[in-house]
C-alpha cells in the first residue's frame, strides 16, 4: 500500500526546513559583517597603502586588486617597509588568531596599527571576514629592507 500518514509526511517536510532556517540567519549576519569589512577598508584608509596605485587613481582601482599589497618602498631610520598583501596574509590567520594579532601587533611604519587596535572585536572580525571574502590574490609584497640597505624601485623616503 503506498499510504503515507499526513503527519509522517508534514514532519518529513517540516524537518528539512527547520535545519535550513537558522543557516539562512547565519548567512544574513555573515554577509552583514562582510559589507561592514568592506566599509571600514574604504574609510579607514587600508587601500591608501594596501592597494597598489590607489590614491594615485583617486581609488579608482578595481576591487579585484583592493589590499594585494604594493612595491612602493617606505624608508626612513627604520629601513624600507612595503605595505604587506593581505589578501595572502589574513589565509594564514583564523579569525581568532588575527583578533589576538591586531591587538597587539606593532608593524614598523608607516603602517597606522595603532588605528586598528582602536577597532571593536566586531570590526576586526569584518575587516577579516571581508578580506577572506575578497579571497586570496597577488603576489607578496617585496621584503623588508634593513637600515643601510638599498630598496629596489620607487620609495618614499621620510626624514630622519
Ligand atoms: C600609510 C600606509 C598604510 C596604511 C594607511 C595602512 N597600512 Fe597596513 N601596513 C603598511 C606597511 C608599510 C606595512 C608593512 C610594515 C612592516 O613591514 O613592518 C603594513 C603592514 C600591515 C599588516 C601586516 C602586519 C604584520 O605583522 O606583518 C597588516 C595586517 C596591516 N598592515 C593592516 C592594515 C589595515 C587593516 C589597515 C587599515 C586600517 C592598514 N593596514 C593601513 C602600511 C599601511
Amino acid at each position: 500500500m503506498n499510504f503515507v500518514h499526513p503527519i509522517l509526511l508534514a514532519g518529513a517536510l517540516l524537518v528539512p526546513l527547520a535545519t535550513l532556517l537558522p543557516a539562512q540567519a547565519a548567512d544574513g549576519a555573515s554577509s552583514a559583517l562582510v559589507e561592514r569589512g568592506r566599509y571600514l577598508v574604504n574609510v579607514a584608509g587600508c587601500n591608501d597603502c594596501h592597494t597598489p596605485g590607489y590614491a594615485a587613481a583617486e581609488g579608482q582601482v578595481s576591487e579585484k586588486l583592493w589590499l594585494t599589497g604594493d612595491a612602493l618602498g617606505w624608508s626612513g631610520p627604520w629601513g624600507t617597509t612595503y605595505a604587506t598583501n593581505l589578501r595572502l596574509y589574513m589565509t594564514r590567520h583564523t579569525e581568532a588568531s588575527w583578533l589576538q594579532t591586531a591587538r597587539h601587533f606593532k608593524p614598523r611604519p608607516p603602517m597606522p596599527w595603532f588605528n586598528v587596535h582602536a577597532m571593536s572585536d566586531r570590526d576586526l572580525r569584518a575587516l577579516y571576514r571581508y578580506v577572506r571574502h575578497l579571497g586570496p590574490a597577488g603576489e607578496p609584497a617585496p621584503a623588508y629592507v634593513p637600515p643601510g640597505g638599498t630598496p629596489q624601485g620607487p620609495a618614499v623616503r621620510f626624514p630622519g
